[in-house]
């Protein structure tokens, strides 16, 4: 009887452990960003959850705070080492304070296209940088494209004097402030939701963004130009808590991981697209001319802008500059 009575309690605790399993809440994941929904960043949020909750169904559930909805710039990176959020993809500007070679990103026309920069993203050097916050409890999962940055104002900029004395907008990028000294303009540095007010109420003249920004956040109501300048990148790191993602149970992780790979090669292989499609629709709103530059002029606002590398070469370390550099030659 004793016997009958132990093998049931054993079967019924196994039911119950296994019904606890069934019915475990699932692990959330908060996924935080400061763009809109039809952008390359905001698409990739999408796609992650669509594909997490596909894959791990009952175990993971990812809720997507676009918009600076949740967090804005500024806070998330704070919210993210306290828990509060588990992935955010801040752009590869927004890093300095966590790790000084990261700044590479953000030199002025170091890449020639976005091959280059895929390259040198998946490269050693790339590679490196995902890993380079861990003892900050930061870790990069991938890195998304959003793509190359044109420069807006409501003046025709032409020449690197045009830009002189103007009001940029810039990010929070020591190397960002950097380049609009070096063609004395005044940067201000300034949060992403608060763009679209400052060109309005003319606290600042101009901006620099892809045109996938320019367009989702109207910036081309209040600004009468676009410069297509392709002079610097705007990228995203997707970065997650590093003990969050650690203590994750095994299988959990290493599937979040392989959705997280396949989103990031969606994500890249549309972003151009993204851009083109916005380029075209602020083409149609005819509320802004776009410039094209032609090879002479561009290569005056390379001059003009070139010599911030120098100071930023040894945070960032030389070497890496160089395979940077190389990535363009491949
Ligand atoms: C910006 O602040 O201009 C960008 O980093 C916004 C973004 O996430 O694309």
């Amino acid at each position: 009887m004793f016997k009958f009575t132990a093998k049931a309690l054993i079967v019924a605790m196994s039911f119950g452990v296994a019904s606890f399993a069934a019915h475990a809440d699932p692990i959330t994941i908060k996924f935080s960003h400061v763009v809109a929904e039809h952008t390359p960043k905001g698409q990739g949020a999408l796609l992650f959850k669509q594909l997490a909750e596909e894959r791990l169904p009952g175990k993971v559930k990812v809720e997507v705070y676009p918009n600076s909805s949740l967090f804005g710039d500024g806070k998330e990176m704070e919210a993210l080492m306290l828990g509060d959020v588990q992935i955010i993809a801040p752009s590869l500007a927004k890093f300095e304070h966590y790790s000084k070679p990261i700044q590479i990103f953000d030199l002025p026309f170091l890449f020639d296209d976005m091959d280059a920069v895929d390259r040198f993203q998946k490269g050693p050097v790339g590679q490196e940088l995902l890993k380079s916050m861990e003892d900050k409890g930061i870790t990069g999962l991938a890195y998304w494209h959003n793509g190359l940055k044109q420069l807006s104002a409501n003046k025709k900029l032409v020449e690197p004097k045009d830009a002189r004395g103007q009001k940029f907008r810039v990010q929070a990028s020591a190397v960002l402030d950097e380049q609009f000294k070096a063609l004395r303009a005044i940067p201000r540095k300034m949060s992403f939701s608060e763009v679209y007010q400052g060109l309005q109420t003319g606290v600042v003249n101009g901006a620099e963004n892809p045109y996938s920004n320019i367009y989702s956040q109207k910036m081309h109501e209040v600004q009468k130009y676009i410069t297509e300048s392709n002079h610097g990148l705007l990228d995203y790191m997707v970065i997650t808590n590093t003990k969050f993602w650690n203590e994750l149970p095994e299988d959990i992780r290493t599937t979040l991981s392989e959705v997280m790979d396949e989103v990031t090669v969606e994500v890249n292989k549309k972003a151009a697209a993204l851009n083109e499609r916005d380029k075209q629709a602020i083409l149609d709103a005819k509320t802004t001319e776009i410039i094209y530059l032609t090879p002479e002029q561009r290569e005056k606002w390379r001059e003009a802008m070139r010599p911030v590398w120098k100071k930023f070469e040894a945070e960032i370390g030389a070497e890496r500059i160089q395979a940077a550099e190389a990535a363009n030659k491949q």
